[in-house]
């Protein structure tokens, strides 16, 4: 069957990868891809968001399914073009119809949705322009650190936690008045702080049977010690230590059965990833936001580790029978080490030529801000190059993704050589 992969990071590469080991792929597409799905696919020069483009390709090139990677086109409906379209309606996307992407797309939806279901999470409530001044007194009754969050997609930056109150009512009105965050902190969610340690849990649904799939734990900021700017990831560890079989009983009961069953009782039909960011309070689980894809650079652990044909599970998905599927995981640990373009996550330069990729062994390259120039592979984004190794535990696995990553060289490379300190 041929395939169609929207995306162009470390996460499509690593979901390329695992299809193009199938016996049951014959064509693969990326649509746009990067200098490593080049490798294994066929590159296509169409944006996720180009409806109209992809739209040709699936016609031109006989596509027989669909994976989104990112959120975007979800929340912009590319499902629902498809269902809405005579000639691919029969063509099977991964990945929410718009309604139910605003869990990713409006915080709000989210918190409520999580209300209706009694699915464990902050205490919250949301304001608007109209209600600023209410928004004041409801950050007076909580204590610090103070949590805002721009309701609407804001590129991984729409979240504040700021310990003064006065900083935390001046962000508020710069968030509502003066659209800090454009249209996407037109309402903003104040939240209760979670004090504790956070993982991620990826649940993959055909609308009612689900499958969870192996936790990782990523590092979003940029500095050693878990210190600066918020990244989109600097690596990622799966399994996580910490959650034994009574928390993942929890996870299972408290969250990912009320969510998979909410979805159907509120009519929003789900086929495709549901990634639910957790953080442990004392002994229990409880959801800081639900994505509506694979995380990224999480999938760079967990998909390696699914031993399972990708392209059966895939197919089980997209026909209601994940529950015919048995999902075999490699007991191994994985981890992956992200190599990032000086300056990221602030201005950062591209074009930068990449060596020593051919040199790397026992380890898996995930191409992630990269493209072909000159018959070159060269840096086209801020993070740049994930190096995936497997191990009989997190730090056997690093140790060889650290050794293996000493190898790739480009201008201004820097990688966090502390994963792993907090478990
Ligand atoms: P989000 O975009 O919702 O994932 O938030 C970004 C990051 O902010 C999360 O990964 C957490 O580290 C942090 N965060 C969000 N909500 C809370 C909360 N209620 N309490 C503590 N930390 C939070
Ligand atoms: N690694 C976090 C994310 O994909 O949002």
């Amino acid at each position: 069957m041929n395939i169609l992969i929207l995306g162009s990071g470390g996460r499509e590469h690593a979901i390329a990868h695992k299809i193009s080991q199938s016996p049951k792929i014959g064509n693969l597409f990326v649509a746009p891809g990067n200098a490593g799905t080049s490798q294994i696919a066929t590159n296509v020069e169409v944006g996720v968001n180009d409806f109209d483009g992809i739209r040709t390709l699936v016609l031109d090139e006989n596509i027989n399914l669909v994976v989104v990677g990112p959120e975007d086109p979800l929340v912009n409906g590319v499902h629902d073009f498809f269902l809405n379209d005579s000639e691919l309606k029969n063509v099977p996307v991964i990945g929410p119809q718009k309604a139910a992407a605003e869990l990713e797309g409006s915080k709000e939806f989210a918190k409520e949705f999580m209300m209706r279901h009694n699915i464990p999470t902050a205490a919250y409530q949301s304001f608007t322009s109209n209600n600023l001044e209410e928004g004041y007194a409801f950050l007076e009754t909580l204590r610090p650190p103070y949590v805002l969050k721009a309701d609407g997609l804001a590129a991984g930056k729409g979240v504040l936690i700021l310990q003064d109150l006065n900083k935390a009512k001046q962000e508020l009105k710069a968030m509502l008045l003066d659209s800090k965050f454009g249209d996407a902190s037109a309402t903003v969610v104040i939240e209760e702080f979670l004090d504790g340690i956070e993982l991620s849990c990826f649940v993959w649904s055909d609308g009612s049977n689900y499958k969870i799939l192996p936790t990782a734990k990523d590092y979003k900021r940029i500095g050693e010690g878990d210190t600066g700017l918020n990244t989109g990831g600097m690596g990622a560890i799966s399994p996580v230590p910490f959650a034994d079989e009574i928390f993942m009983q929890k996870i299972e009961h408290q969250i990912v059965k009320p969510t998979v069953e909410g979805l159907k009782k509120d009519n929003l039909p789900y086929v495709g990833f549901i990634f639910i960011g957790l953080i442990k309070v004392g002994d229990e689980p409880k959801v800081i936001e639900y994505n509506v894809r694979m995380g990224d650079p999480e999938t760079e652990v967990v998909v390696p580790r699914l031993k399972s044909d990708l392209v059966d599970v895939l197919v089980a998905m997209s026909e209601g029978k994940l529950d015919q599927i048995n999902l075999e995981i490699d007991e191994r640990a994985a981890t992956t080490v992200m190599a990032v373009s000086g300056g990221y996550p602030e201005a950062y330069e591209k074009g930068k030529e990449i060596t020593g990729i051919e040199s790397i062994q026992d380890a898996l390259v995930f191409h992630a801000g990269t493209k072909l120039k000159d018959g070159k592979v060269v840096t086209n984004g801020g993070r740049v190059i994930a190096i995936t190794s497997f191990g009989n535990d997190f730090k056997e696995a690093l140790e060889k993704s650290y050794q293996n990553i000493e190898k790739l060289h480009f201008d201004g490379m820097y990688y966090r050589k502390d994963l792993g300190f907090d478990l």
